[in-house]
């Protein structure tokens, strides 16, 4: 017989990216997804496999909707991605992304108490719990000092599923993930209005693009890469808690190099601060500038991730690096402004 996967936040990045991975794996995938007037299997259908996913209504605010949902269906993985996962937003609805992000994840891990305890949970923390870092990388044992309501959230939630593997030995692994981008990320994640802007400067849809934090630097994976180190953690004899990450910090101002590189642009920085901008130097127009109103409250300056222990216990490790994601992300968003096709 198959096995059963149920996805929460199947309508996300990485529920689109997992639901290929396990169908790929023979799995019969189940997707939750709230209901929502926006198309909710468009990532799904841009990897050809929206036939392929059956899709249940669940909304994680409400109890019963989850423990229902797990009944129902019963499976072997259950897969949290739900989340109010926009770390700027938090900071404006820090209610809101608490009660989605912690106690979502605890409905889901009172439900699979409750209805069968060998189910196998997978909770997607995430490097935002541990705030900036020194400069090393961040592993498993580095202390957690979040700086935004959604990293608190995740925290949370990351030491409930913690809790319930300690105190039920049930089955919960929490995957520690930096930020992984593709094609499919939402278009507020600084990636994407990175690659998304610049396309719509280059087909004269708009004239500049403002920018938070040039500064900033990630450990930016490609989604791709990243679901099949998640479905390794949960293929494993023991649940344990594990770092995904390339182990490589890029600013976000060389980020955006390459992916106006990929565009044809030739950027050449000018000025300091919140006076900075990027001049294309084929038209000697400024196509990026910096908005002070982009900044946050409290910023997480660098994040950089060991996947050390993935890679020794999962034999897990990335393939794409950032000069191809973010080539890869680029071409997408060009054919996309383009063509005046449908976006996430
Ligand atoms: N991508 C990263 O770099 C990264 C890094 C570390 C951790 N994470 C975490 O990994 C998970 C997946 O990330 P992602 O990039 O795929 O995020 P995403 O694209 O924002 O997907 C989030 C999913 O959660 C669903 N959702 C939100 N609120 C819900 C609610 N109240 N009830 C039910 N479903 C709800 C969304 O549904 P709608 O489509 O209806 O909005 C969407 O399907 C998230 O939990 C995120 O916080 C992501």
């Amino acid at each position: 017989m198959k096995n059963t996967a149920l996805i929460l936040g199947a309508s996300g990045q990485d529920g689109a990216y997992l639901a290929k991975h396990l169908l790929q794996n023979g799995y019969r995938v189940l997707g939750a997804v709230r209901r929502s007037a926006s198309p909710r299997a468009a990532r799904l259908q841009y990897l050809g496999i929206e036939r392929d996913v059956e899709l249940f209504e669940c909304e994680l605010l409400e109890p019963t909707n989850v423990i229902k949902l797990v009944e129902k269906t019963r499976p072997r993985e259950i897969y949290n991605f739900a989340a109010q996962s926009f770390v700027a937003a938090s900071f404006e609805q820090p209610l809101f992304t608490l009660d989605v992000n912690t106690l979502g994840a605890v409905r889901i891990l009172e439900a699979i108490r409750a209805v069968d305890p060998a189910i196998r949970f997978y909770q997607a923390s995430t490097s935002e719990m541990f705030g900036s870092g020194d400069d090393g990388a961040q592993t498993e044992t580095t202390p957690f000092r979040p700086r935004s309501p959604y990293g608190v959230s995740k925290l949370a939630a990351h030491a409930m599923a913690v809790n319930y593997r300690e105190s039920y030995g049930m089955f919960c692994v929490s995957g520690i993930l930096f930020n992984h981008e593709s094609p499919l990320r939402g278009r507020e994640f600084v990636t994407r209005r990175v690659t998304l802007g610049l396309a719509e400067v280059k087909h004269g849809r708009r004239d500049c693009l403002a920018l938070g934090n040039l500064d900033a630097q990630r450990d930016w994976g490609f989604a791709g890469d990243y679901v099949e180190g998640m479905w390794r953690m949960l293929q494993q004899e023991r649940a344990g808690d594990y770092v995904l990450a390339t182990g490589t910090a890029t600013r976000v101002r060389d980020f955006v190099a390459l992916a106006a590189g990929a565009l044809g642009f030739k950027i050449a920085w000018e000025g300091t601060g919140r006076d900075e901008r990027g001049i294309d130097r084929n038209t000697g127009r400024a196509v990026i500038r910096v908005d002070p109103a982009l900044f946050r409250p409290a910023e997480v300056h660098a994040l950089r991730g060991s996947p050390a222990k993935a890679a020794a216990e999962l034999g897990w490790a990335h393939r794409v690096e950032v000069p191809e994601l973010a080539a890869m992300m680029a071409a997408e968003d060009d054919r996309r402004v383009r063509d005046g096709l449908q976006d996430f």
